[in-house]
């Protein structure tokens, strides 16, 4: 195997390209920005020295087939998250519409056997048994321009799939946390840990429950699914620890104390399910070990105190 990573130095990607470092697998980082902060947060130097760096636009397809060459195997994971699609919506649909057709493209360019794809659980809206996890099948519903372009990409797979034989995977996070989780509209859990571990202040805007997945349980996914068979295209939900956000806080609290100080959060749901059936997933790929809410957030205190 020989992995690309687009997005590599994001959340996502710095754990997965981690993760494979550590099994000796050839990975290289495609991104546009330099700043591997995550990366090194969660890599060790012999763990980086491992790791290929190859800066690119996601938007530039000449960029994208030269960084893409070589390669067996692509995680797409570059995107502009929420927000940034909110307050920027053409940048939005370059990156994470126009970037996904220029990485399609280049791996038919190049043969390149299996692309896994980030979806998001933004490609639905709220239910309407709020408790209800969705499954794989639930009609799309998107409330932000950001769920609408991840349902292009996942209408675009299969086409991709049954006009031209590229096999793709997406998976769809939910709520994830953990080191590295530093930036959207969901990464505030997080920032609230990183806040508590440092004796300040923070207050997430929203409540309701949501599915809190742990970044390199997250990343583990999107390697054991790039391994898989490729077989034409395919999407699966990813579950993790359904919690409330007062669940969440009340779990900090154990590990930090003085969180029940520090950290408040707002009433109002997210315009999301509150999580999801990850049985497809698990039937096509198999169990994973998952990381329980406490030690996740036990061990990001750890790493960002
Ligand atoms: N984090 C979550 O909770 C969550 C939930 C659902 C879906 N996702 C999806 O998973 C993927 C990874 O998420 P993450 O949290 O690691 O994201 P992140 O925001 O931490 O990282 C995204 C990376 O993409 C890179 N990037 C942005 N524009 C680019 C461009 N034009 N060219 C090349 N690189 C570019 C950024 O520099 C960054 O390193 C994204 O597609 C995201 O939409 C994430």
């Amino acid at each position: 195997m020989n992995v690309v990573i687009t997005g590599g130095f994001g959340c996502i990607g710095a754990w997965a390209a981690v993760l494979l470092a550590r099994e000796g697998i050839p990975v290289t980082i495609v991104d546009l920005s330099d700043d591997d902060h995550r990366l090194r947060l969660v890599a060790d130097d012999e763990e980086r020295s491992r790791i290929r760096y190859t800066k690119a636009d996601l938007t530039s397809q000449a960029e994208v087939d030269a960084a893409l060459e070589g390669a067996t195997h692509v995680i797409h994971l570059g995107a502009l998250q929420v927000p940034f699609c909110r307050a920027n919506p053409r940048a939005g649909a370059a990156v994470n519409v126009g970037g996904t057709i220029n990485v399609f493209e280049a791996a038919l360019m190049h043969g390149i056997e299996h692309v896994v794809y980030a979806s998001s659980v933004a490609v639905y809206g709220p239910m309407a048994d709020p408790m209800a996890l969705v499954g794989d099948d639930t009609p799309f519903d998107p409330r932000t321009l950001y769920g609408g372009y991840k349902v292009a990409n996942e209408l675009a797979a299969r086409v991709y799939a049954a006009e031209q034989g590229l096999a793709t995977v997406g998976l769809r996070p939910h709520t994830l946390y953990g080191p590295g989780r530093d930036q959207g509209l969901t990464s505030q859990p997080t920032q609230a840990i990183a806040a508590a571990s440092k004796g300040r202040a923070f207050h997430i805007d929203y409540g309701g429950s949501l599915g809190f997945q742990y970044a390199p349980d997250v990343a583990r996914w999107f390697i054991a699914a790039v391994r898989a068979e490729p077989d034409g295209a395919s999407v699966y939900n990813l579950r993790g620890s359904v919690a409330s956000v007062e669940e969440f806080v009340t779990a900090l609290c154990e590990v930090v104390p003085a969180a029940r100080e520090l950290i408040t959060h707002g009433a109002d749901r997210l315009d999301f399910p509150i999580g999801c059936d990850d049985s497809s997933l698990r039937a096509r790929l198999g169990d994973l070990p998952e990381t329980s809410l406490a030690d996740g957030i036990a061990e990001t205190a750890r790493l960002l105190s």
